[in-house]
């Protein structure tokens, strides 16, 4: 198969009703980290800093996992301080996506050069022996899996004295708030006539400009006529949302292709449009996914009181915050592995 379309290269969207195929879609773009708003560069220096204290506290030397890792935003961080010690630390990541960091992400290649990753991997069934590791870490992960079997696997791979650091998404975040509206926004999109109009429009153009008829240049402009109109009515729709990244993103692709029809093939065209809506797609399934993994009081208790039913001691809650506004980000949880597990026998 050519991997080119029109001088266009083969785009990398990943097979559909994969394990977590709307994860692989996104890791397979050049993004080193998920979640964190673009404009949060104070709120990330806060979550920064404190990650960066935590790795500093680690032994010359030790071994670090990272799970839920994607494109290995967190790990890199582990990377950098490891880079300033006499034995460097090995560093592992894993994530049920299929992710491949060193070929999408165009950013810090010399420190996910640091980091073993291990795609396709559950944290829930985890490839490495008991007590492996002196620290286990996840950044807005773990949280959205089977909670309960994945702090199992977290605790068994852990030294005992070893040490956890958990960053999760908080139910009353504004990362959750931000995402609340924009599954809205790409709900709403997905159910309109965007992408059918989209498709009949760049069909119409391209017909009206082969054939030159009378009849086929009026169904061109009705065409025009009834992209318009969807259009005007998402845009009413989304006339007062706070935050219209989402929206814009998509309708700026969306508005490109019937500009490029000189250059592309109108099958090129349309598998374009068909990127763009499952792209969109797989975003709706991830805005979701977080939502459900947020985490109210209620659950963070329960998470905690598994981990200390696990052998976690000297448990650690508390608020993750950005910047001056110190919007709340998540939830940290932090603590050690005990000797023994709770209600373990001697
Ligand atoms: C919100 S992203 C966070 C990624 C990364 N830690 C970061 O901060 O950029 C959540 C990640 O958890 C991964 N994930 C979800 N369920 C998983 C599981 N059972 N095992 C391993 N990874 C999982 C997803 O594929 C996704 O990459």
């Amino acid at each position: 198969m050519s991997d080119k379309r029109d001088g266009r290269p083969e785009a990398a969207i990943p097979q559909r009703g994969d394990a977590l195929w709307e994860w692989s879609v996104f890791w397979h773009s050049d993004q080193l980290q998920a979640c964190l708003p673009e404009d949060s560069a104070v709120g990330d220096q806060n979550l920064h800093t404190t990650w960066r204290a935590f790795f500093d506290a680690l032994p010359d030397g030790a071994e670090v996992l990272d799970l839920g890792t994607g494109n290995g935003g967190l790990a890199t961080q582990a990377v950098a301080v490891s880079r300033t010690r006499a034995t460097p630390f090995t560093i592992h990541g894993v994530d049920l996506a299929d992710i491949a960091p060193a070929q999408f992400v165009s950013s810090a290649k010399d420190l996910l050069a640091g980091v073993v990753f291990h795609g396709r991997t559950s944290m829930q069934a985890l490839p490495f022996a008991d007590g492996k590791f002196d620290a286990v870490v996840s950044q807005y992960a773990i949280e959205y899996t089977n909670v309960e079997s994945s702090l199992a696997e977290a605790l068994r791979v852990l030294k005992v004295g070893g040490c956890f650091r958990f960053l999760v998404h908080a139910d009353d975040g504004v990362l959750k708030q931000r995402c609340c509206l924009q599954a809205s926004q790409a709900e709403h999109i997905l159910k309109s006539d965007l992408f059918i109009t989209t498709e009949s429009l760049l069909h119409r153009l391209v017909e009206a400009e082969t054939i030159r008829t009378g009849t086929k240049i009026a169904e061109a402009e009705e065409a025009i006529a009834a992209s318009r109109v969807v259009f005007d009515n998402l845009e009413d729709r989304f006339a007062g949302d706070e935050d219209r990244s989402l929206v814009d993103n998509l309708f700026a692709a969306i508005r490109t292709l019937p500009g490029m029809r000189r250059s592309h093939s109108i099958a090129t065209l349309v598998s374009m449009t068909e990127e763009i809506r499952l792209l969109l797609l797989a975003q709706s399934k991830r805005l979701n996914a977080m939502q459900d993994a947020a985490l109210d009081i209620a659950s963070l208790t329960e998470f905690a009181s598994y981990i200390k039913a696990l052998g976690g001691s000297q448990l650690e809650l508390e608020q993750a915050t950005t910047g001056t506004a110190a919007n709340c980000v998540g939830h940290w949880l932090s603590g050690t592995k005990a000797a023994k597990a709770k209600g373990m026998q001697a």
